[in-house]
């Protein structure tokens, strides 16, 4: 009911109960998403954490699958990601899953898991760690087959630097380069990395916090090229890009194996500025909505294009619904240079969304939008450069979130709202709105 949480996504990836953060290991096998994630089992604050499992046919309807791996003595098991051992390299077993995580305890280091039964559950590696380092923030590995050298390929987060390592097993890991010193922003820790082969060039994806536009966390990345050693960053140093212009968009990483050479991402919905504060009930933090990644160019350089994965629009009714409903797709067209779209309750509480098309910006205000005074850096109007014309806006609404962007997929804003009910109207200017419910 209403009053039951309230505020639980319908159309987005939560736990049962308890706390959750980061996506970890999510890779696609014989026609079902996995997901694991930062999870605590027993509160719903950061702690304890541990790896948790959900699994999907489509990337919106999701199965919890429980607890996959625990702490350990060597420490709790914070974030990191998992491939399909296709050739048995590691000697697990052929299709092993393997999993890559970071043991979290008196040092940061770097552990294997291995299954035999489609990730459902994990064996640890009898030789864990097996990197290790002097750096105290120094964790995330992310692995992924380099087809050009015919070998793995590891990126860790190692400071305010990207680590690169390669291997022929999974278990015997080489030291190859670094990246980040002088590149992009620095107002944090790097975490959570990943590097993309997309057309003919390579993305480095480099979650930072805090240090985010808005303040906090947020996704940074790199255009460049990757030779199996070494990233070149094809931008200047001082360049800086975002993956999206909202204040609830972290630690976004891709799946591992996805069909059909898509580049499919997931975010952590939320901000470590107020992330443990949400007012939730049972369970704490939402995934944002799936995403495909390319590339485009604008104005001399290239940008990672960010757009809802086709899976999104199947999950909506095609025909329009007249009414605003908790969860639901609004396809906005039809934009003047001056628009804006106004969600809103009868308790006064509203979202003000503005585009500004001669000086090429959307922006989001939630200063009004509902529960706003469990932290200080919750209220915030959040702007984003649109890259040339906006001609269509895809926007997404789920109870505690709001996700937008751009039909050519030139822009990506996603922030979390806490109305005391859900908007129920909408009021347009300069552009027209269509909605579209959930299928039921
Ligand atoms: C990012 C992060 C990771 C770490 C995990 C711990 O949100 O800080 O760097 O592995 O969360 O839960």
């Amino acid at each position: 009911t209403e009053n039951r949480e309230k505020f639980r996504p319908e159309y987005h990836h939560t736990p049962a109960y308890g706390w959750m953060n980061d996506p970890n290991g999510m890779f696609y096998k014989d026609g079902t998403w996995h997901l694991y994630y930062q999870y605590n089992p027993y509160g719903s604050q950061w702690e304890n954490m541990t790896w948790a499992h959900s699994t999907s046919p489509d990337l919106i309807h999701w199965q919890h699958q429980g607890e996959a791996i625990q702490p350990d003595a060597l420490g709790t098991v914070f974030s990191g990601s998992c491939v399909v051992d296709k050739e048995n390299t590691a000697g697990f077993g052929k299709d092993a899953v393997v999993a890559f995580y970071t043991s979290a305890g008196a040092a940061q280091t770097q552990s294997i898991a291995y299954s035999t039964d489609n990730g459902r559950t994990f064996k640890k590696y009898v030789d864990n760690p097996v990197i290790t380092s002097d750096v105290p923030d120094f964790r995330d590995p992310n692995v992924f087959w380099h087809e050009e050298t015919q070998q793995w390929i590891l990126i860790l987060a190692a400071g305010q630097q990207m680590n690169i390592y390669s291997s022929k097993n999974l278990k015997d890991w080489k030291y190859e380069s670094s990246f980040g010193e002088g590149y992009g922003n620095h107002g944090g820790v790097w975490e959570c990395p990943d590097l993309l082969k997309m057309g003919g060039k390579w993305v480095l994806v480099c979650n930072i916090n805090p240090g985010g536009p808005f303040g906090g966390s947020a996704t940074q990345y790199f255009v460049g090229s990757f030779d199996g050693h070494k990233f070149t960053c094809e931008s200047k140093p001082e360049v800086t890009k975002w993956m999206d212009y909202g204040k609830d968009h972290y630690a976004t990483v891709s799946f591992s194996n996805a069909p059909d050479g898509r580049i499919v991402v997931l975010p952590w919905m939320s901000n470590w500025q107020y992330a443990n504060q949400v007012p939730t009930q049972q369970y704490r933090s939402a995934n944002g909505l799936p995403r495909e990644l390319g590339l485009f160019s604008y104005g001399g350089e290239d940008y990672v294009s960010v757009k809802p994965a086709p899976e999104v629009y199947a999950a909506f009714d095609k025909k329009p619904s007249g009414r605003l409903q908790a969860a639901a797709y609004l396809e906005v067209t039809g934009f003047r240079n001056n628009a804006s779209i106004v969600l809103s309750n009868d308790k006064g509480e509203k979202v003000v969304m503005a585009y500004d098309g001669k000086n090429g910006t959307f922006s989001m205000d939630r200063n009004a939008s509902g529960q706003a005074d469990f932290n200080n850096d919750f209220k915030a109007t959040t702007v984003a450069p649109t890259c040339g014309k906006v001609k269509t806006l895809q926007i997404f609404i789920d109870r505690c979130s709001i996700e937008a962007f751009d039909g050519e997929g030139r822009m990506a804003m996603t922030n979390l709202v806490f109305p005391s009910r859900p908007y129920d109207r909408i009021t347009a200017k300069g552009c027209k709105v269509t909605v579209h419910a959930l299928k039921k």
